[in-house]
């Protein structure tokens, strides 16, 4: 007798979710991520008790046209893909065609929806993955997709939730760093007594970090100004293709003073084509960067923006989409590591470095030695060309993933990944309750 049996749809959409939704923040990830796909200009999200009873991510994109509706629960039914060529320049958030049933397989989901050119909505509903319900309903365009009572019909996974008030800092952490890739739009999250976030869409990133985290935050950083070069190839790599040696690497962002320090890495941001990602390679560049300027065991706060084509970076990669894989990876760290000293550079005059080297002034714990000022003149800053060979990680002692995985003395502790990038975001919340306190004193 055969051992081997294929499984039923609701059970491999049971095992997909396992990988896609983790917690409620996960599930405001992918419909922010489909909203932000959809072309939306406003996203508000609404939540109850830490978005376990509830999420209701609401936006003024394109809409879904009725039979459309329906098949984005199919599993790998995706607008934004159609051959296997499309995965090698992937340019939207999504791509795989999952999160819909997933989600839809372990919560309570309706989704309402219009496309614009319909004269009327359509509106369906799941539960525990089941069709319940569609119908047509006179509804505004755009769409709204509420997932009440996660995990309900999975109690195993209900358990391992946090309480409401850490599962509502990821999701708040969450929408934070979507609002922060996307100044240009409107980005709201609510409880159901409590406004957490409000930003009207501004046209500079300054603007939206002030409105995010107040004026104290934005003081303590130095814009990285906007620069840009074309891709090269290191000596290591493989030679440029023909055509790609038009491609340009754009990076920009914040980063914090020398004189910030921060315990561990929660503070550091990285954004690949708008997409929040966790990448030890750019984690380095970051490291490197400071260098001689922070302490090995204290870390910077950075927002770090990447630009470049999008068959320059893999996305496909990780189930929940968060890590990617450069072409070029020895250019893109050497080139985000020059960008970040530059703006570095312009923060600190170099005569107050030789003062602090020859000890005319009081010591400052993290005044960088005199090597500092010299390292920099010999670098050939934005050049491009790899000039180093990156070390692993592990021998720096910063593990294998982000920020919070390590803590000083801690030295490297593996975890599972998806768990990862939660645990970076978790200061955010924190933070953002004190921007806003800051701001109505
Ligand atoms: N808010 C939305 N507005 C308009 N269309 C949407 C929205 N959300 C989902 N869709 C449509 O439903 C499809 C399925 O969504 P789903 O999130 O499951 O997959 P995806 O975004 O294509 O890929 P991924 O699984 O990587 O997120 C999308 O391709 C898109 O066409
Ligand atoms: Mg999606």
């Amino acid at each position: 007798m055969s051992r081997i049996r294929i499984l039923p749809e609701a059970v491999a959409n049971k095992i997909a979710a396992g990988e896609v939704v983790e917690r409620p923040a996960s599930v405001v990830k992918e419909l922010l991520e489909n909203s932000l796909d959809a072309g939306a200009n406003s996203i508000r999200v609404e939540t109850e008790v830490g978005g376990k009873r509830m999420i209701r991510v609401i936006d003024d994109g394109h809409g879904m046209a009725h039979d459309d509706a329906l098949l984005a629960f199919e599993r790998h039914a995706t607008s934004k893909l159609r051959s296997a060529d499309d995965l090698l320049s992937i340019s939207t958030l999504g791509f795989r065609g999952e999160a819909l049933p997933t989600i839809a397989a372990v919560s309570r989901l309706l989704l309402e929806t219009r496309d614009a050119n319909e004269a009327e909505g359509t509106r369906v509903e799941f539960a525990g993955g089941k069709l319940i319900n569609v119908k047509s309903a006179g509804l505004a365009p755009g769409t709204t997709i509420s997932v009440a009572d996660l995990f309900y019909c999975v109690p195993a996974r209900r358990k391992f939730l946090k309480s409401d008030t850490t599962e509502l800092g990821h999701i708040a952490s969450l929408v934070t760093h979507y609002a922060l890739a996307n100044p240009g739009k409107q980005f709201v999250l609510t409880t159901p007594t409590q406004e957490i976030i409000n930003c009207p869409p501004v046209e500079k990133l300054a603007d939206r970090v002030y409105q995010l985290f107040g004026k104290q935050t934005l003081d303590e950083l130095v814009e990285i100004p906007s620069v840009s070069a074309d891709f090269r190839a290191a000596i290591t790599e493989p030679e440029m293709e023909p055509g790609e040696e038009s491609a340009t690497l754009m990076v920009t962002g914040f980063t914090s003073r020398p004189e910030i320090q921060r315990p561990n890495r929660n503070g550091i941001y990285v954004f690949v084509n708008r997409r929040l990602v966790r990448d030890r390679l750019i984690l380095h560049a970051i490291h490197e960067a400071y260098r001689n300027i922070l302490p090995g065991n204290v870390f910077p706060a950075t927002l770090l923006f990447l630009e470049m084509p999008y068959d320059e970076v893999d996305v496909n990669v990780h189930p929940a989409k968060i890590e990617v894989r450069f072409r070029r990876s020895q250019f893109v760290h050497d080139f985000a590591r020059d960008a970040i000293r530059q703006a570095l550079m312009s923060t600190r005059p170099i005569a107050s470095f030789a003062a602090a080297a020859t000890g005319n002034i009081a010591p400052n714990p993290v005044a960088p030695p005199a090597s500092f000022a010299q390292g920099f003149t010999g670098g050939g800053e934005n050049s491009g060309v790899p000039r180093t060979v990156i070390p692993h990680l592990e021998e720096l002692g910063v593990g294998s993933g982000v920020g919070s995985d390590y803590a000083p003395g801690n030295g490297a502790r593996p975890s599972p990944t998806g768990r990862r990038i939660f645990r970076v975001l978790r200061r955010m919340p924190r933070q953002l309750c004190r921007a806003r306190s800051r701001l109505r004193t």
